[in-house]
């Protein structure tokens, strides 16, 4: 695709960039998306897995799951799309991901300022005296268990759940400092993450969607470049190099 001029020219004048993903820039490293024809959601009730009653409910099996996902993302590496956005920041001096995935891509690819707004696949804590268990720990069909007894779950947020105050925070003032926000490869279905493509808008920053299919938001971006983000995001640097004639 041939990346239009405009969208050039705004990111080459811009001071800060953030880049909001979601699963879609992960599917090219062999990680299933949520939604969509082959969605996770299709075949998995996310009530069954990714709430906190489900977990209590039986902890073994949200286990059984994560481990999976985890072996998954494991056997993954970061795509062409990951790599992209961590050469930008030799371009630019502010470059922020703002991450709706746990699987740590965006760290593999050499990213520096990320803020995770659903957790990291790779932490772990008790659930009763909130201690870190982020080492890899054994799953032999059994939920792991804390020291004081209490039951270990993955540091990710579920469906119901608070997303780390922090996280949020920080995220909001990217989104409301940036000059470009790039929205790839996610349905932009799930707040409050998906707030911050309209705190961007109103922040008066230049939206870029990158996706294979329209979106709920597509309507609501300045430019909705359609197609894989592994090959999107790189022609996007090439097209910024070249032009700073890099
Ligand atoms: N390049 C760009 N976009 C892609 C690609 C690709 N190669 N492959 C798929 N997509 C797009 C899909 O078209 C879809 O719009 O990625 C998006 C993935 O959407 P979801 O599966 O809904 O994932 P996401 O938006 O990250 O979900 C948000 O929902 O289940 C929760 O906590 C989970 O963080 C997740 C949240």
């Amino acid at each position: 695709m041939k990346i239009p001029e405009q969208v050039i020219q705004k990111i080459l004048s811009a001071r800060s960039l953030v880049f909001f993903t979601g699963a879609g820039i992960s599917a090219e490293s062999g990680i299933p998306i949520f939604r969509g024809k082959d969605g996770i959601w299709n075949k998995l009730k996310p009530e069954e897995l990714a709430n906190f009653s489900a977990f209590l409910r039986n902890p073994d099996l949200v286990w059984e799951w994560y481990n999976h996902r985890k072996q998954i993302i494991h056997e993954s590496k970061p795509n062409a799309a990951h790599y992209a956005i961590a050469r930008m920041q030799e371009y630019f001096n502010e470059v922020i991901v703002v991450t709706q995935n746990i699987d740590n891509l965006h760290r593999r690819a050499g990213s520096k300022i990320i803020y995770e707004l659903h957790g990291n696949i790779e932490r772990n804590y008790c659930v009763k005296c909130r201690t870190f268990y982020n080492e890899e720990l054994a799953f032999e069909g059994k939920a792991p268990v804390c020291k004081c007894g209490g039951l270990i779950r993955p540091d990710v947020v579920w469906f119901g759940e608070y997303l780390p105050q922090d996280q949020f925070t920080a995220s909001e003032e990217a989104a409301n400092n940036c000059d470009v926000f790039f929205i790839v490869g996610t349905s932009a279905v799930v707040y409050p993450a998906a707030s911050l493509v309209y705190t961007a808008r109103k922040s008066g920053a230049f939206l870029i969607e990158v996706n294979i299919e329209e979106t709920e938001i597509s309507r609501n971006v300045n430019e909705s470049l359609i197609g894989k983000a592994g090959e999107i995001l790189p022609q996007i640097v090439e097209a910024v190099m070249n032009k700073q004639g890099r």
